[in-house]
């Protein structure tokens, strides 16, 4: 295993003086009024004990009235729904369920890289699928014929839409179409949704709407309600798919802390909390339109995103694939911080990420920075 290379990026531009850093994926709003005040009367009711494994009561029961109004899922609070630390303990504990050393785990990339990592960590084969040249979607086709190669060994195929690093989602259709290839066989999907909430132009869809029986959802507060360093996710899937999950998660943590849960508690279940959303929501989407046409008008090749917080240009062509050496000449010379493609798996060659949860001030000064290096070279 290698170190996180986002991290690492991240760590190396800092150094850089006066650079402007569009390299992690931390949105910069603050967390909603009503979840701070939820989490301070949490504390000073002493709200201090152990809570349930699973994750509170509370906590559970607004999670599946959530899952039922926006996505029209149905969970019970009391079987189908485990509260983690962050999506990415739900990463870790639903990969570790499913795997014994050897089995391949099933990754389209690009993609978020703790997929990998933690596949390694159980003693699995990632088995890494290029999906640079449809659009980064895992087609039917790809997976079909993956599935034909492979087979058996194939115990888990882990879905992240809207994805990050591309901001590309699957539509209904095409979620219905992977479903039906999914259906005869045993494989366990692990849908990660964490930026569900995070979508323009279109609505967010499950694959759990089409494969119940096989899907796990993966999402939590992180995203929908910048709320990343109270880490509080969650899992939902039918009762026998996610007791092994919940098995892991209670060996490895117990449970997760009161007072973030509270604060998770409000944001998913009151309106408050969801204006909050909306209101990042728009934010967002008009940092997206912004910064696609002005980085096209630059010259740069890129798909409107329809989620998630990212833009993925293709390098310019002077580069070629050389995508390191592109987001390493930006840091330098244009003091503009993103991360090279590559990052992200063998699908992200030749492509860069850009963060744009930063203010329109920010995304404006990086676009006349990025202009001038354009020029001079
Ligand atoms: C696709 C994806 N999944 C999971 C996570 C981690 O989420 P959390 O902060 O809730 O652990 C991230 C964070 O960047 C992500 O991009």
């Amino acid at each position: 295993m290698t170190p996180n290379i986002i991290r690492e990026y991240d760590n190396q531009f800092s150094k850089i003086d006066d650079i402007i850093k569009l390299t992690l994926g931390e949105p910069d709003f603050n967390v909603p009024e009503v979840s701070k005040r939820a989490a301070i009367d949490s504390i000073t009711g002493d709200d201090s004990h152990y809570g349930p494994s699973l994750g509170t009561q509370a906590l559970r029961e607004a999670i599946a009235d959530f899952m039922q109004t926006r996505y029209d899922l149905t969970y019970h609070a009391d079987k189908n729904i485990v509260v983690t630390v962050g999506a990415t303990e739900a990463i870790y504990d639903t990969i570790a369920a499913f795997v014994n050393p050897g089995d391949k785990v099933l990754i389209p990339t690009p993609t978020f890289p703790l997929y990998e990592s933690d596949t390694l960590i159980l003693g699995a084969e990632p088995l890494l699928v290029n999906t640079q040249d449809d659009d980064f979607l895992l087609t039917p086709e790809r997976l079909k014929a993956t599935l034909d190669e492979f087979g058996d060994d194939i115990k888990v195929l882990i879905l992240n839409y809207p994805g990050n690093p591309t901001g590309r989602t699957y539509s209904d259709e095409q979620l219905k179409t992977l479903a039906e290839v999914l259906k005869d066989t045993d494989i366990v999907v692990i849908a990660d949704e964490i930026y569900s909430e995070l979508t323009y132009d279109q609505n967010h869809h499950s694959i759990a709407q089409y494969l119940p029986e096989q899907t796990l959802i993966l999402n939590g507060v992180s995203k929908s309600h910048a709320m990343t360093g109270y880490r509080l996710g969650f899992i939902a899937g039918p009762e026998d798919l996610i007791q092994g999950p919940a098995l892991v998660h209670q060996m490895a943590v117990t449970t997760t802390p009161n007072p973030m849960a509270a604060a998770a508690t409000v944001a998913l279940g009151t309106p408050a909390g969801h204006q909050a959303t909306m209101e990042m929501n728009d934010e967002y989407q008009d940092r997206r339109d912004y910064l696609v046409n002005a980085l096209r008008d630059l010259g740069f090749e890129l798909d409107t995103p329809e989620g998630a917080f990212y833009l993925f240009p293709r390098v310019p062509e002077a580069y070629g694939d050389d995508d390191p050496a592109f987001v390493t000449d930006l840091a330098l010379k244009a003091k503009v911080g993103t991360v090279p493609g590559q990052a992200f798996g063998p699908g992200g060659e030749g492509h860069f990420r850009m963060s744009y949860a930063s203010s329109k001030a920010t995304l404006e000064e990086a676009v006349s920075r990025i202009a001038r290096f354009l020029e001079e070279q």
